[in-house]
């Protein structure tokens, strides 16, 4: 109701734009020829000091608006900070994040679209399709009165367990930065303000609330930061979202090196800096170090950036330049992404079975085909009797716990199930894998087994034309997966059907990888992860053939926690306050680099995803020009079926060492129809080239011969390759050549 008035004045304010004089005006920032920095300027100037202070002291919008402490704050809502109505400034209303539009749990909860798990978006390896899904979530949120989205996770995927590795774009710094930057661009879209978070070194969730990460300056540029530093680049978000741990000592909200050095100086951020929900430790360092706005107040010790704040203004500890910094990124946010001459208002019409479609194409796109021993997938329609078990199957599928939660359009699938409680409840999306099944193959008789008892489902498998065992893995934010194995009796479930039944397809619905000592047994194995919210058609789509699968893997899956840079977790998941220190001993060696440096060979490795057709690589040409690397190809798709390639390059330094033996240097994903060759160009981010110095700040190519590799995965079986001469050039931090 309240926003009403806003509204209207907003309206009449434009409209006065239209009119040839502005000597008079009020509000002269509402003039949107200017730029956001003069706009931001100019409303800076009118604010009164409690304004200010006002700016930059979130609320939790779940509670705020339970308890009506501000009138405007939305029900099951993360975040609220109020505006200041007599500047035409609206209030920010937040919502998580990057899968859809959440809802905290306490309240009821509202019901949106769930992309399937950014995981799984980034598995597609298709930057449109990540683009368009940021666009179809950012426009629920504004529709749902919402004008920043907390979206644009992007902490790697150190280790396989950590519980967030569902809302992340996987382990590689260029893949997840890319796509999470498409994301980003994509809800941004919608005229509203996106994180990209956390920052930095979040990769695990045990012990978050007090873990120090250690690495150096080196490793943390080429590796999670590099990732961040392609999203601020590409993107420029209108904010960034600091992280829970600390790093090298200091809590990563008050981290002069994160916020101040790396952020703002170096890439040259221009938006604000809000902390996570509980992230404060303390008013004059977070404020000086560079956090400009405490989010979710209720949930830190001390409202710090409240009466404390204050004080530390009047006082000179905090320098009122400072505040108005503060401020001034904030407003500019929110001139610059359109917030303000776009105003939200909750109940625009939405529509639901439009945006089903998208997030089942995104599906599609997404799973990955991981064995197929004999071509057993594609099923035929023309199948007799068909076995599914597990993973409540017969009704919906799974989804990732925690802040992230989307509520399921039609109400979650499966009630009832522990925990309860965040990051619970454990959710699963109405979207039946059986009913997708059965309308596939209209002739067959399905059964339906919920695999509790493996021998029972082993009786029942045995005589079936094809089986189907569904298995699952929930996790979720704070709430690592403490082994790699799939939860309860699963594995003897798979191995009993298995064994029963040689042509055993496995359906895993998990956030990543899980370790398979049932694989030998097994025809093919689809890594579905969460799906969202039409996953259980998407399913249905690929197992039959109408869909030919083309998602890549965005995460190594290794043999088991033995291959890992720390085979124990840090930390202990019951405790609160341990003091935990992980030392990130690997460095920029993530994922792949990592198995490759130790010369492990993970069970799947890195970029791995099989069609039901073939593509063959030829005529890998590799060309500098102006200092630009060039690469130029031939993808041929010569099987008999259309599909979608994701012919990957990898750079091998034959001279000089790099953090690993190999990096991702660049992608494309093709359509091509039977028979058909496209040629693909790419052009390589020169630091993909380069060492980090961290004395200068600068990227250095050594002189010397590098190896490009046309490659269908990081896993060694290369399409084609070509040498190239590098001459030595030291380069910016942006990658561009020093001194500019
Ligand atoms: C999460 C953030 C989230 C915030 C608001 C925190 O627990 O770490 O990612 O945006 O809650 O719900």
């Amino acid at each position: 109701m309240k926003r009403k008035p806003m509204t209207i004045l907003m309206a009449a304010v434009l409209v006065a734009y239209s009119l040839p004089s502005r000597a008079a005006d009020p509000l002269p920032w509402m003039n949107p020829t200017l730029s956001a920095d003069q706009r931001a300027s100019l409303v800076l100037k009118e604010m009164k000091q409690e304004e200010k202070l006002a700016m930059v002291f979130g609320y939790f919008g779940s509670d705020t608006w339970k308890t009506k402490k501000h009138q405007t704050a939305l029900p099951a809502s993360a975040g609220y900070v109020p505006g200041v109505p007599r500047l035409g400034v609206p209030a920010l209303f937040e919502t998580d994040a990057g899968i859809g539009v959440a809802s905290q749990p306490a309240d009821s909860p509202r019901e949106r679209t769930a992309l399937p798990s950014n995981l799984a978006i980034a598995a597609t390896w298709d930057r449109q399709l990540a683009y368009a899904g940021g666009a179809m979530i950012g426009a629920e949120a504004r529709a749902s009165g919402f004008n920043v989205m907390l979206a644009g996770g992007v902490n790697l995927a150190r280790d396989p367990r950590n519980g967030r590795n569902f809302e992340y774009g996987g382990e590689d710094p260029l893949l997840a930065g890319t796509m999470v930057a498409q994301q980003i661009k994509g809800v941004e879209s919608n005229h509203l303000i996106s994180t990209m978070k956390h920052l930095a070194m979040n990769d695990q969730e045990t012990g978050r609330g007090e873990l120090d990460a250690h690495i150096d300056d080196v490793g943390a540029r080429m590796s999670d930061l590099l990732a961040m530093q392609f999203v601020i680049e590409q993107a420029r978000p209108g904010a960034v979202m600091c992280s829970y741990n600390r790093v090298n000592g200091v809590y990563a909200c008050e981290n002069d090196y994160l916020l101040n050095d790396v952020l703002k100086k170096d890439w040259n951020f221009q938006g604000y800096v809000m902390s996570d929900w509980g992230a404060v430790h303390s008013t004059v360092a977070a404020a000086n170090h560079g956090l400009d706005q405490q989010s979710g107040s209720e949930f830190d010790k001390s409202p710090y950036f409240a009466g404390a704040l204050e004080d530390a203004v009047a006082t000179g500890q905090v320098p009122q330049q400072r505040l108005d910094d503060m401020v001034r990124r904030i407003l500019r946010a929110m001139f610059d992404k359109g917030v303000v001459d776009h105003p939200v208002s909750a109940g625009a019409a939405i529509d639901f079975a439009a945006n089903a479609s998208r997030s089942r194409e995104a599906a599609e796109d997404s799973l990955v085909l991981l064995k197929n021993t004999g071509n057993v997938l594609p099923l035929s329609t023309s199948l007799k009797t068909i076995v599914v078990i597990g993973a409540h199957a017969d009704v919906g599928v799974l989804s990732g716990g925690g802040s992230s939660q989307v509520y399921p359009v039609g109400g979650n699938a499966v009630k009832g199930l522990q925990p309860s409680s965040w990051p619970g409840p454990v959710v699963y999306f109405p979207s039946s894998p059986l009913q997708a099944i059965k309308a596939h193959a209209p002739n067959a008789q399905v059964l339906y087994d919920a695999g509790d008892d493996p021998v029972k489902a082993a009786q029942l498998a045995a005589k079936a034309d094809a089986v189907l065992v569904f298995a699952q893995q929930w996790i979720g934010e704070a709430n690592d997966a403490l082994t790699l194995s799939l939860p309860g009796r699963q594995d003897a479930l798979i191995t009993a059907v298995a064994e029963a039944n040689p042509r055993t397809v496995v359906v895993l619905e998990t956030s990543g990888p899980v370790a398979m000592p049932w694989l030998a047994r097994t025809a093919a194995v689809l890594e579905a992860w969460y799906p969202g919210t039409s996953g259980g058609a998407a399913i249905g789509r690929v197992l039959f053939g109408e869909v030919n699968p083309s998602g890549h893997l965005p995460l190594s899956f290794p043999q088991s926690e033995a291959q890992l840079p720390r085979p124990v977790l840090g930390g202990d998941p019951t405790k609160s306050n341990q003091n935990l220190v992980v030392n990130y001993h690997e460095g920029a060696a993530v994922g792949y680099k990592w198995y490759d440096r130790q010369g492990l060979k993970p069970m799947f490795p890195f970029g791995h995803g099989l069609s039901y057709t073939q593509f063959a690589y030829s005529d890998l040409v590799a060309e500098q020009d102006h200092g630009q690397m060039r690469l130029r190809f031939k993808v041929t798709n010569v099987g008999k079926l259309a599909g979608k390639d994701v012919p990957q390059v990898y750079v091998t330094p034959l001279g000089s060492r790099w953090e690993a033996p190999k990096r991702l240097a660049g992608w494309d994903k093709v359509t091509l129809q039977a028979g058909e060759s496209r040629t693909v160009a790419l052009q390589v981010d020169p630091r993909l080239l380069a060492m980090y110095d961290g004395k200068d700040k600068t990227w250095r190519i050594a002189a010397g011969k590098v190896r490009f590799s046309l490659a269908h995965d990081a896993g060694g079986t290369v399409g084609a390759s070509v040498v190239v001469q590098l001459k030595a050039r030291t380069l910016g931090l942006a990658g561009q050549p020093a001194g500019r």
